[in-house]
């Protein structure tokens, strides 16, 4: 029989409260180097289309290597699998070129400020499409989320509709992923850093036909040669970077969601987004009106009135 004493307990609560802890510092620091290099990437040459299928290869390849030389294991996986991941990776896909195309066209924090909008989806799309009920506090808490959103874009300096739009499908989509990819996962014995390279291979094959379609090589080729004449040949590197972190990114995120509930997982998601939304301002010095800022700290706030009252 195995007795736990309450010291051998608090010590190994202890432990993996620094684990979570670890592995939400990881994904925020990641998830801002990708934001930035991703940005310097779509100001030198706009092709979300592009950058977003080669952000999923890179993740893809790297997994395949790491499966080939046994650094990670290789998944069992079935013929089942795939086709419960197939409406996961649509809603990804979907829900990652269109928050690529919408950097493309407005600065990173507008972006994330709309993206911690996600919540309100999530509730709306749940009540509406699939029935489910809450309790007041939880549709009350969504007024600041949305009157936030929508104070910081109608007072956004550079507003951009396309920009907006992207954010805004981008939202829906990752609604769906989560809906669908809580049912897929359920009775699979995949680890979330598996789960996440599946899901990468599938809608990078997914991704890859439409980005051919809507941008395809000959603008690559031209848009190449401009942003390398510009930036010079380091040009490689930032895209080589922006590809990494954002496989590097979601995988920590998929490994703690592993060890965490969906709703601790959202409230480090916004807290990601604010640690994104200051650092990009920084870095880019995007202009913001106090007006502005007011309207995302609202909407931020709502997030997490949003995660107590869903408690
Ligand atoms: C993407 O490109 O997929 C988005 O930047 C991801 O947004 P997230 O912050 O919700 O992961």
């Amino acid at each position: 029989i195995n007795i736990e004493l309450p010291d051998e307990q608090a010590r190994l609560e202890t432990a993996q409260k620094l684990k979570i802890g670890l592995y939400f510092a990881t994904w925020w620091a990641l998830n801002v180097v990708f934001n930035i290099y991703n940005k310097k990437v779509l100001n030198a040459f706009p092709y979300p289309w592009l950058t977003s299928t080669l952000s999923l290869a890179a993740g893809s390849l790297m997994m395949l290597i790491s499966w080939a030389t046994k650094i990670a294991e290789t998944p069992k996986v079935s013929l089942e699998f795939w086709k419960a991941l197939l409406p996961v990776a649509i809603a990804h896909t979907i829900g990652h070129v269109a928050a690529t195309v919408s950097m493309s066209k407005v600065a990173v924090s507008f972006t994330h400020i709309i993206k911690s909008g996600e919540p309100a989806f999530s509730v709306l799309v749940s009540r509406f499409l699939l029935g489910e009920a809450f309790p007041l506090p939880v549709y009350l808490s969504l007024l600041p989320i949305i009157g936030g959103c929508a104070l910081t874009a109608v007072t956004e300096l550079n507003f951009d509709m396309t920009g907006f739009m992207g954010a805004m499908i981008s939202n829906l989509a990752f609604v769906f992923r989560n809906i669908f990819s809580k049912k897929g996962m359920k009775g699979m014995s995949v680890s979330g850093m598996n789960y996440y390279a599946c899901l990468s291979i599938l809608s990078l094959l997914l991704l890859a036909p439409f980005a051919i379609a809507v941008e395809g090589p000959k603008m690559w080729a031209a848009g190449w040669q401009t942003a390398v004449s510009q930036i010079g040949p380091n040009f490689v590197w930032w895209v080589i970077a922006q590809s990494v972190f954002y496989h590097l990114y979601n995988q920590v995120s998929y490994m703690s969601l592993d060890q965490i509930s969906p709703l601790t997982f959202s409230v480090g998601n916004t807290m990601k987004r604010i640690s994104v939304i200051v650092s990009s301002i920084i870095i880019f010095h995007t202009p913001v009106r106090p007006v502005n800022a007011l309207g995302a700290a609202i909407a931020i706030l709502g997030t997490f009135i949003y995660s107590q009252a869903k408690q």
